[in-house]
């Protein structure tokens, strides 16, 4: 039995949807643990582009058995559709995913709700699915599960009871008999497509754990979006930090073997907050055009930045990282020199931690290593050996500043466009 868990080491965007399509070949489960269809994870499968939002990505591994687990808040309609979709393109996904009667759902009132505060002041620029009010409904204990969704009287009393509940702010944009349409317009065929998909999830993973089955665990966004350690408020609602996993899928933490994070070369990030290394000119703007940073959810323009140290110390601390996947080193190819933020200067002090204030996370200015560029072509290498010496030492370097060694390179979408470092690791296909 082997179990691993892949975090996005960043704030998401970093390719995890390929690094587990990978290593996934070697695993007999694959869980979603937390977020929800604010998740975009791109797979090139059969010369064919998927984005995945809430199924995990083994899906498209033939006889694979993919969980969406607990801690995940889902959207059945969304789920529904994308369920579809998979199986219009020759995926067959039932009787191979299961879904935990534990998770919460995001109902549409949850969208209108996001939506009024993304039109307000207080916008954190979200992707609108209505995952931070999910989460606040399942915290502040008037959520509704998967399990209460099958059945309908409790389903309809419980929908009533929120909507009264959050009226004020509901009526400022719809009426509530209109919400009421919309949640239950399709409710009756929704309920029954999804009687096959409801399991009991923690048993399931139990018996396969008993079994010596192998488990990835497959986290969404990344650690600066964690509702704990990331940068607050300007975060998701749930925790995409690798403990989670084990919280969110109902497994002890004894069961985990490993944590994988991965980390792009340089940095982006959408939505609003703090971004230390952010490059707003030129270079900016040649990151997003040649790395085709757009999000995989929303379609907006990632912002781009320089590979931050700082960013990733703190990430392998609080997620507990084993191994590093690299993605995206061919986008830097022919810049020079290539910036590495290594400390932060804030009120004249210097700071090689993450700090948790706000307002240092909006004031501190990057302290940089320049190192030199590297003349390509990298895309297209498949071995460490063939690389350029400088783009391998600049892979020392992050590996040493982080604190945690890269155990692949991902150059390119496809499965043959990486470079293998560590044979020894257990799940390396
Ligand atoms: P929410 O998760 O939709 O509430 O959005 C909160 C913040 O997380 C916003 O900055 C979003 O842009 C960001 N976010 C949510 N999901 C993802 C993702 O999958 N990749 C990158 N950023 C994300």
């Amino acid at each position: 039995m082997a179990t691993l868990i892949v975090v996005g080491a960043q704030w998401g965007d970093e390719g995890k949807g390929k690094i587990v399509h990978l290593l996934g070949k070697k695993a007999d489960y694959i869980v979603r643990y937390q977020g929800g269809n604010n998740a975009g994870h791109t797979v090139v499968f059969d010369g064919k582009t998927f984005v995945l939002h809430q199924i995990p990505s083994g899906i498209l591994q033939p006889g694979k058995k993919c969980i969406i687990a607990n801690g995940v808040v889902l959207d059945p309609a969304a789920l529904k559709e994308e369920i579809l979709f998979l199986e219009s393109r020759g995926i067959r996904v039932r009787g191979r995913l299961a879904v935990s009667a534990w998770a919460h759902l995001i109902l549409p009132y949850h969208k209108y709700l996001d939506a009024h505060r993304e039109a307000g002041s207080d916008k954190i620029g979200t992707t609108k699915k209505g995952i931070g009010p999910a989460y606040s409904d399942k915290v502040g204990r008037t959520g509704i599960r998967l399990a209460d969704f099958m059945e309908p009287d409790l389903f309809r009393e419980l929908v009533e009871r929120n909507l009264q509940e959050k009226a004020p702010v509901l009526e400022q944009v719809i009426s509530l008999d209109a919400l009421r349409r919309e949640t239950f317009k399709d409710y009756d065929a929704l309920r029954k497509f999804f009687e096959p998909f409801v399991a009991n999830t923690p048993a399931l993973l139990q018996e396969a754990l008993a079994a010596k089955k192998n488990v990835l665990f497959e986290g969404a966004q990344g650690a600066l979006l964690d509702v704990d350690f990331g940068t607050y408020p300007f975060v998701t609602s749930s925790n995409p930090v690798a403990g989670a996993a084990c919280v969110g899928a109902g497994v002890g933490p004894g069961a985990i073997d490993e944590v994988l994070g991965v980390v792009k070369a340089y940095t982006t990030r959408v939505g609003d907050g703090p971004f230390p290394t952010e490059l707003t000119g030129e270079m900016g703007e040649f990151l997003r055009s040649r790395g085709q940073e757009f999000g995989a959810t929303t379609g907006r323009p990632r912002r781009c930045g320089w590979f931050d140290a700082v960013v990733m110390r703190h990430s392998v601390r609080v997620n507990g990282i084993t191994r590093l996947a690299l993605t995206k080193l061919d986008i830097l190819e022919g810049v020079d020199p290539i910036r590495v933020c290594v400390a932060y200067r804030y009120k004249g002090k210097l700071l090689k931690d993450f700090p948790a204030s706000r307002q240092a996370q909006a004031a501190v200015a990057p302290v940089y290593k320049d190192l030199p560029g590297f003349t390509g072509p990298v895309k297209g290498i498949t071995q460490l050996n063939k690389l350029p010496v400088a783009a391998r030492d600049y892979v020392r370097f992050l590996e040493k500043q982080s604190g945690a060694p890269v155990g692949f390179i991902s150059m390119g979408r496809s499965r043959d466009e990486t470079i293998l470092i560590d044979k020894r690791f257990r799940w390396t296909p």
